[in-house]
């Protein structure tokens, strides 16, 4: 029996990069090359042309996963849950969408004999990080490999290569912008915007029209339970559908867009082009929600546990311990985000109308200014008593002291 040679799996996008890779990783490693090739609601090409392309490509065997919903339920609404946005604005869309992958690359190690999974990352960004950290806490044994990073494949070879071998892939299109996109959001950099003057141009753009210019407002009604959103306008929906009405409503509306100077893991600084119409809309329900749901004292403990959450995914934690235990928490806070928001979605603004809670902790007794007001306010005299008693001490002090603060004149006379 001839000895079996050693195997590569490699993520595959399609693209012209990780097209070339498949012959390179072979003819560098002399290795056999496995595609793996995922579906988290990216659209474009049918995962069926892409798995003609890989194998055509030279590809020995071409593994390809509809993950839609698993995403969906498994990764966005987590970081749903967390109101996950980095430095208060990105919604994770690529972070989330990495751990997706490495658990069907390593799947796919396991079932072809691979000992070593690639990826199509380049050696400056988080991806690399993430597709590396996560293979090696599911896999520990696995080896991982970088071909652009690694073994020097740069898009002027991969152009070369790809003419000379004939691949079926276009080699002419040039897309200015290195894009990345699932139902989650749509991440657009490199090429012009890397002057961080320049303003984005309308081609930039795909889930989302722009706000300027937005069609009449409309009004949603997004339902949640424990935290996951469950019906809109009053009809059952999973989470992978939620996401993709919002895209088309919010979208249509110019909602999510955003434009930051980011800082990568790698010390970088990076300008960044997002839009995530769904994911902005369903994080800025689900935070009114909360507002009705959760104690005072948990919300904002759960906005430090859900700021690190937020924190270490970007940075490629999605396996880690600390991730696992946080999860534990924000999931415990959603015991009663349960109810309904409504909102307008218009001109590039997703804004709450109104809030219908089961579980609120909202009383409108307590609440009131009007008669039937069921607040004692009597109690609020020696709350305050009690509540500014240390700062009165220490007051006291200082003007013992001649520490006192200087109120002007107009207090003194
Ligand atoms: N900067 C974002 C992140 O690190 C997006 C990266 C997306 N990748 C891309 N090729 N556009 O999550």
């Amino acid at each position: 029996m001839s000895e079996q040679k050693d195997r590569v799996v490699l993520a595959y996008s399609g693209g012209l990069d990780t097209s070339v890779a498949i012959g390179w990783i072979a003819e560098q490693t002399g290795a056999e090359v496995v595609t793996v090739s995922v579906d988290v609601g990216q659209g474009g090409e049918d995962l069926e042309v892409i798995r003609q392309r890989a194998i055509d490509c030279g590809a020995v065997e071409a593994y390809i996963a509809d993950a839609r919903d698993e995403f969906a339920n498994e990764y966005c609404m987590p970081a749903l849950a967390a109101n996950g946005l980095y430095m208060d604005a990105y919604p994770l869309v690529s972070a989330i969408s990495r751990p997706t992958i490495v658990k069907h690359l390593v799947t796919a190690a396991r079932r072809f004999g691979a000992s070593t999974v690639a990826h199509g990352c380049t050696g400056k960004g988080n991806d690399q990080v993430r597709f590396e950290v996560g293979i090696t806490s599911l896999g520990p044994d696995l080896k991982c490999l970088s071909p652009v990073r690694d073994l020097a494949l740069t898009r002027e070879f991969a152009i070369e290569y790809a003419n000379k071998h004939d691949l079926p892939i276009e080699t002419t299109k040039n897309n200015p912008f290195s894009i990345d996109q699932n139902v989650w959001g749509r991440a657009i950099e490199t090429g012009f915007l890397e002057d961080i003057w320049n303003a984005p141009t309308k081609d930039v753009y795909q889930y989302t029209d722009d706000p300027t210019y937005p069609p009449l407002p409309d009004e949603v009604i997004i339902s949640f339970d424990k935290g996951i959103p469950v019906a809109i306008d009053g009809q059952k929906v999973t989470p992978l559908e939620a996401i993709q009405i919002l895209n088309r409503r919010a979208g249509a509306q110019g909602i999510g867009r955003i434009d930051i100077v980011e800082d990568r893991m790698v010390g970088i600084k990076s300008r960044e082009i997002y839009e995530a119409p769904g994911a902005m809309t369903l994080i800025e329900a689900h935070r009114e929600l909360e507002n009705v749901t959760l104690d005072r004292e948990q919300a904002r403990f759960k906005r430090t546990v859900a700021d690190q959450w937020t924190n270490i995914v970007y940075e490629g934690q999605w396996f880690s311990p600390l991730k696992k235990s946080l999860d534990a928490f924000i999931e415990s806070t959603q015991e009663y985000v349960s109810g309904d928001i409504r909102m307008t979605l218009h001109g590039g603004r997703a804004t709450v109308t109104g809030r219908r809670s089961d579980t609120s902790l909202y009383d409108f007794n307590l609440a009131t200014y009007d008669a039937g007001d069921t607040f004692d306010q009597a109690s609020a005299r020696g709350f305050i008593e009690i509540t500014g008693l240390p700062s009165k001490l220490a007051a006291a002090r200082d003007v013992s002291f001649g520490n006192g603060e200087d109120l002007g004149e107009s207090v003194l006379s």
